[in-house]
């Protein structure tokens, strides 16, 4: 008999409308994918909803179906996208810049990305100080520039004809700030709005025109954006699904897959010490050590969470944790990082691992975009609101709720995901028990 939904989950119908703020590195590159993918001449690889399978009932069943074969979700060939940036480039021109796909390959789809044109930015040079732009918006208060956000969706919407839209921040990382007064509840932030409060950030201005307008939210920076009160609590109240910070990518995404296996072997740490070289854009963004806190916050709290101290004393008490970026432009986007780790093992004897990742951010990053899109859509149509927790296997630091810590092992990230997706369609959860010993 087929499982029975636990939840309704309205129909994928019709477009589905993507609104970018930011259109770099990692924008060009999702838009030129997602463009060769409808075009039948690449594969969706680093895609979970699009390449990844889900495995139902007992092992002996033998059902594993592709992921979006079993929860409806939207195609590539149903998105439309727009956006906003400081620059005027269209993607096109992003894509030649940012220099990750090759000429050929940016050549052969000119005609659909030279088609995607960025929206005037709202933007603050004191957020993000390595950048300056001549495509932004004028005048007015902090509120009067979320309204010209609302008029730019209504109008995409209208031009693209999308049924549904999502919202995914891929713009610069804003320096770092603490949530403030403002921040803490739904009237604050908006009286600071009004009062063009200077702790309200352009990317918590573009989040709160989306909640506002019942937009889900994904945020791929590490900026707080929707992580403070106001904008949470406007996403529960406007039944909109929000989820951040921060695309795992490169060493994080590298960090996250060994650390659970030290500790699932009971191996010591007494160092970790990372170091990146990158040359595009968001490099030299993160050269200015204010954007850099914010990406070594949450670059940082990640080994803690996983290796848990306080629980294995003698195992992690006190590791040294180093993470640094330097802007290397001779590299483009072609990043390389280095990770040494000093661990230990039986009767404390020492090892090393080191680990050199010549990763592609954007090649990393893309996918995960897609990925985000579909399951924010997904959840919504599902009626879920808030903080989406099942989607933490895509951020370096990922948003909770309050007094909860966040989950970093990308394997009960993954399994969380799923089981959420099962519970959805009303399948059992896998636990992995096997109960067979006891027949
Ligand atoms: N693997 C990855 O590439 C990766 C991983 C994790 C996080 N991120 C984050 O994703 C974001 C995008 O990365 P990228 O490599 O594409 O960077 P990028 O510098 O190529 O693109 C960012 C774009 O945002 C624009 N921008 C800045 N402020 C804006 C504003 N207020 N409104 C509209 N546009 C604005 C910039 O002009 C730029 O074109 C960065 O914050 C980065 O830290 C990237």
């Amino acid at each position: 008999m087929p499982a029975k939904d636990n939840v309704n989950i309205a129909p994928p119908e019709g477009k589905l409308g993507v609104l970018i703020p930011g259109m770099g590195a990692v924008t060009s590159t999702f838009v030129a994918g997602v463009e060769a993918v409808k075009a039948g001449w690449a594969l969706p690889i680093g895609s979970l909803t699009q390449m990844g399978t889900i495995r139902l009932g007992k092992r002996t069943e033998g059902r594993s179906p592709k992921i979006k074969d079993f929860v409806p979700l939207a195609e590539p060939q149903d998105l439309v996208i727009g956006g906003w940036d400081i620059f005027e480039d269209n993607a096109y021109e992003a894509a030649l810049k940012a220099g990750v796909l090759d000429r050929a390959h940016v050549e052969r789809l000119k005609e659909p990305l030279s088609a995607i044109k960025p929206m005037k930015a709202v933007f603050d040079h004191d957020y993000v100080r390595r950048l300056d732009g001549p495509h932004v918006k004028q005048g007015g208060s902090k509120m009067d520039k979320a309204r010209m956000l609302m008029d730019d969706i209504e109008q995409f919407r209208k031009s693209t004809g999308a049924s549904r839209l999502v919202m995914i921040w891929c713009g610069s990382t804003e320096v770092h700030h603490e949530p403030t007064e403002v921040h803490q509840t739904i009237e604050n932030f908006e009286r600071g709005l009004e009062k063009n409060d200077p702790n309200i950030a352009p990317s918590q201005i573009y989040a709160y025109a989306a909640l506002k307008m019942g937009i889900p939210h994904a945020n791929g920076a590490p900026n707080l954006t929707t992580d403070v009160p106001a904008l949470v609590e406007l996403a529960r109240r406007n039944q909109v699904p929000i989820c951040g910070k921060d695309f795992k990518t490169g060493q994080t995404l590298m960090k996250t897959i060994v650390a659970p296996g030290l500790k699932a072997r009971m191996l010591g740490l007494t160092g970790w010490y990372s170091t990146n070289i990158l040359g595009n854009r968001d490099g030299e963004v993160l050269d200015d050590p204010a954007s850099f806190r914010t990406k070594e916050v949450t670059k940082l709290s990640v080994l803690e969470y996983i290796l848990q101290p306080e629980l294995y004393p003698e195992l992690y008490k006190d590791f040294y944790h180093v993470v640094r970026i330097n802007y290397y432009p001779p590299r483009g986007d072609a990043k390389e990082g280095w990770d040494n780790i000093d661990i230990f093992g039986w009767m404390g004897y020492p090892m090393q691992i080191k680990i050199n990742f010549l990763c592609r951010d954007s090649i990393l990053a893309a996918p995960l975009v897609l990925d985000l899109v579909l399951f924010l859509d997904l959840a919504q149509r599902a009626g879920m609101k808030g903080i989406q927790e099942w989607l933490s296997f895509y951020f370096k630091a990922p948003m909770t709720a309050p007094g909860l810590y966040p989950e970093h092992d990308i394997f009960i990230q993954l399994m969380k995901l799923k089981n959420t997706l099962r519970w959805m369609r009303g399948e059992d959860l896998i636990t992995h028990l096997g109960l067979e010993y006891y027949d």
